[in-house]
């Protein structure tokens, strides 16, 4: 278990370090295709359905900004990953490579503030990522992908445009086979008009890869409840639903923090009576599990594969690095060895694994 948590996080490294040498390697190579080989995970929704509050609940932090209208404006494509006990949390921006952000108040304000660089204090939407990793003993490695809302309509200040640029941004993320979909319905609306359920529809129509997040229990009006959708019955996923209940803007304003938050979720299931029969299968820390269980199994039937992308890697990279002759005095040439190094440990280590005789991990 300890041997596939470390190739796993090795993978992620390597993830790290490709993402910051841009699109090397072209269309043939090995290095392009690593990063994908991975699964991310994608939170998809209408605008203020609650993308960003079930993207922090997963985390177990705050660190997003979140609130009424359009304030997630640039993709954030976030990795998680796991170091050792007792080391404290830390962030890093890429566009920051040597500031570690301690202070997660710090990391929300940082997003503001590129999101503005790049599309002023607009209401306009950037397709340009931000990339920000979270080191910590308390997450799961794992790459989390925070998108802008889906519209239907362009509001004061914005472009006609943006409805479809919207759409087209999410799809360029759900479309991608290893992508697994968050697809968020807020409760008080009606899931047949959901526009998660509808491009997850589009783009994973045996529902294989989405998970459905129903959001804003405690906001149904009196006498309604979500059993309907939380129990299958109006749209049918591979995965069990999972309802929610995140901070209202009224807790945001007091600045309510997420572990009373989620003290407040087990009570409002616990107490509930449409709900106390599913209390087990709810609430942003079971969805945390769920999916992280999920990911397991879909990285340890990967792994193989991934391992024989990174042999391949290693062949390209040496030879690259033939090409450009040693000593490399450029930037990319010293993350290019990084990367060769940090593929050779995989591969080290994956053969220590398979001599283990127990490939795939504890099967
Ligand atoms: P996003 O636009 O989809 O990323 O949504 P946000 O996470 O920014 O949330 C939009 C607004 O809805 C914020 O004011 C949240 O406080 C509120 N909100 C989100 N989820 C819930 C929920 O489950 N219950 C309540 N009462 N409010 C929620
Ligand atoms: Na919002
Ligand atoms: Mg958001």
């Amino acid at each position: 278990m300890a041997t596939m948590e470390s190739l796993i996080g090795l993978v992620n490294r390597i993830q790290r370090a490709c993402t910051v040498l841009g699109d090397y390697g072209g269309d043939e190579a090995a290095l392009p295709t690593l990063w994908e080989a991975l699964p991310s995970v994608v939170v998809v929704g209408g605008q203020s359905s609650g993308k960003s509050s079930v993207l922090e609940s997963i985390v177990g932090r705050d660190f997003l900004p979140r609130g009424s209208g359009i304030v997630t404006r640039r993709p954030l494509v976030l990795q998680l990953q796991k170091t050792e006990q007792g080391l404290q949390e830390y962030a890093e921006f890429l566009h920051l490579p040597k500031k570690r952000f301690t202070d997660f108040s710090m990391v929300r304000k940082e997003i503001q503030d590129e999101t503005d660089r790049l599309t002023g204090k607009s209401k306009q939407i950037s397709p340009v990522p931000i990339h920000l990793s979270i080191y910590s003993p308390n997450v799961v490695n794992l790459t989390l992908i925070d998108l802008p809302g889906l519209t239907k309509v362009a509001v004061e200040g914005q472009q006609e445009s943006i409805v479809q640029d919207i759409e087209n941004m999410v799809r360029s993320y759900v479309e991608k086979p290893n992508c697994i979909i968050l697809a968020i319905t807020p409760a008080n609306q009606d899931v047949a008009t959901s526009d998660a359920i509808k491009i997850a529809r589009e783009v994973d129509p045996s529902g294989e890869r989405t998970f459905g997040v129903l959001t804003k229990l405690d906001l149904m009006d009196r006498g309604t409840n979500g059993l309907d959708v939380l129990e299958g019955r109006s749209y049918r996923l591979q995965h069990p639903w999972v309802g929610i209940v995140n901070r209202s803007q009224a807790d945001i304003n007091k600045n309510v923090d997420m572990i009373a938050a989620r003290q407040r979720e087990r009570e409002f299931f616990a107490t509930s009576p449409d709900y106390g029969h599913l209390t087990s299968k709810m609430g942003s820390e079971y969805l945390a599990k769920l999916l992280s269980k999920h990911l397991e199994s879909v990285i340890k039937a990967r792994i193989p594969g991934i391992a024989s992308l990174i042999n391949r890697s290693i062949n390209e990279l040496e030879a690259e690095l033939d090409h450009l002759g040693r000593p490399v005095a450029t930037d990319a040439g010293a993350q290019l060895y990084t990367i060769l190094e940090l593929c050779r440990i995989f591969d080290q280590i994956f053969k220590e694994h398979l001599d283990g005789g127990r490939p795939g991990g504890d099967r």
